[in-house]
């Protein structure tokens, strides 16, 4: 195995014979089991219970999502496709409201589907299986582009998974991190477990261990004693949604490690793609957070572990004010403490490329 590779075995979303299969993130990481989606209900109830969970991956599988619209309603109605198709993606924008890539891999199947008159179904596969292609692609560009911020033999902190699992391969956060590791620059990763759901004890945990990168796992409320006796380099995160003002969407606790990395002068590196960026939300007070249901916080693995006649509150993002990113690492090149022209630049030129 090359080195390049050595690190990159995950690759959660694939499309095999006409049908999607899905690496079931609720089962991780006792089963590994794919999930075969053959159809659009089939697409929006994954992402909506979260088989499929992380900005960029609820993306790609929405692309996904389209191609079975357009080939169910093309096949039914060919007259009428498109206004079913249009039907479809308004439904699917509301599977999980906070990962702006959702919005944006939508949209860039239905301004092809809106191009198209014969029978729509090859051209949007090419287009979904481009946006997953492209996505690894640039996760790839980010893990170089981030690994240059990071000293030989760093210890780094991370939080949620913005790993493969989250994305078409690779990772985000996880990609700097894979991408630093085999350069020799991360010697361990210290991952918050990440309640309620446990995406960094079930998920961030797996994907690291399987891929032989040193992980440790800590509980969400140890975070501040780490950055306090143990010589932390980075909190390296990813983001569900970053505000034109660099304002940051993302899983619920990663503010408050902000705040922590900030006292202890600690960096904080947010590695996110140009599709994640959303310069209608000029600052993170406009962007819509999901919360979820009470059940998260009452059980764990389906087992009750709250007490009877607790109520619960279960915000699953927050948002990190601009001015504590200490750089923002896109596809197109990093930025050091994010501003608005920064930013807007930086998506101009995504959008020329
Ligand atoms: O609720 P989730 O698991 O979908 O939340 C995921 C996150 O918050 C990730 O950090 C974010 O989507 C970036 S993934 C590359």
């Amino acid at each position: 195995m090359s080195q390049a590779n050595q690190h990159d075995s995950i690759r959660p979303i694939q499309w095999v014979d006409d049908q999607l299969l899905l690496l079931d993130q609720r089962e991780l990481p006792g089963k590994e089991t794919y999930l075969v989606i053959q159809d659009v209900d089939g697409v929006y109830n994954a992402i909506h219970s979260m088989v499929v969970r992380g900005a960029p991956a609820i993306g790609i599988t929405a692309a996904y999502g389209v191609v079975f619209s357009a080939r169910a309603h093309f096949a039914r109605q060919p007259a009428t496709w498109l206004k079913n198709v249009e039907h479809d993606v308004q439904r699917l924008r509301g599977a999980r409201p906070t990962a702006v890539n959702l919005d944006w891999a939508l949209n860039k199947m239905l301004s092809l589907a809106r191009k198209l008159n014969s029978n729509p179904v090859v051209e949007l596969l090419a287009r979904a299986h481009n946006i997953r292609n492209e996505d690894i692609q640039n996760n790839k560009r980010m893990g170089d582009i981030g690994a240059e911020f990071i000293l030989p033999s760093s210890l780094v902190l991370t939080h949620c998974n913005a790993g493969a699992l989250a994305t078409g391969g690779y990772g985000t956060a996880l990609g700097v991190i894979r991408s630093a590791f085999t350069k020799g620059r991360v010697k361990n990763v210290f991952a918050c477990e990440t309640r309620p759901w446990l995406q960094g004890a079930r998920l961030t945990a797996w994907e690291l261990a399987k891929e032989k990168i040193r992980v440790t796992l800590l509980a969400d409320g140890a975070a501040s004693h780490l950055l306090k006796t143990v010589e932390i380099s980075w909190v390296i995160v990813g983001a569900d949604r970053v505000a034109a003002n660099g304002d940051v969407a993302n899983k619920i606790g990663t503010y408050g490690l902000a705040v922590l990395a900030k006292y202890h002068n600690v960096k904080v590196m947010v590695v996110a793609p140009t599709s994640t960026i959303d310069i209608c939300s000029s600052n993170g007070g406009e962007i819509s957070l999901e919360s979820r249901g009470p059940e998260e916080l009452f059980t764990i693995d389906g087992r009750r572990v709250a007490a009877t006649g607790a109520r619960a509150w279960n915000p699953i993002f927050d948002i990190t004010p601009a001015a504590l990113v200490d750089v923002l690492v896109t596809e197109k090149g990093a930025i050091y403490k994010p501003t608005i022209d920064s930013i807007a630049e930086l998506v101009n030129e995504a959008l020329l490329s």
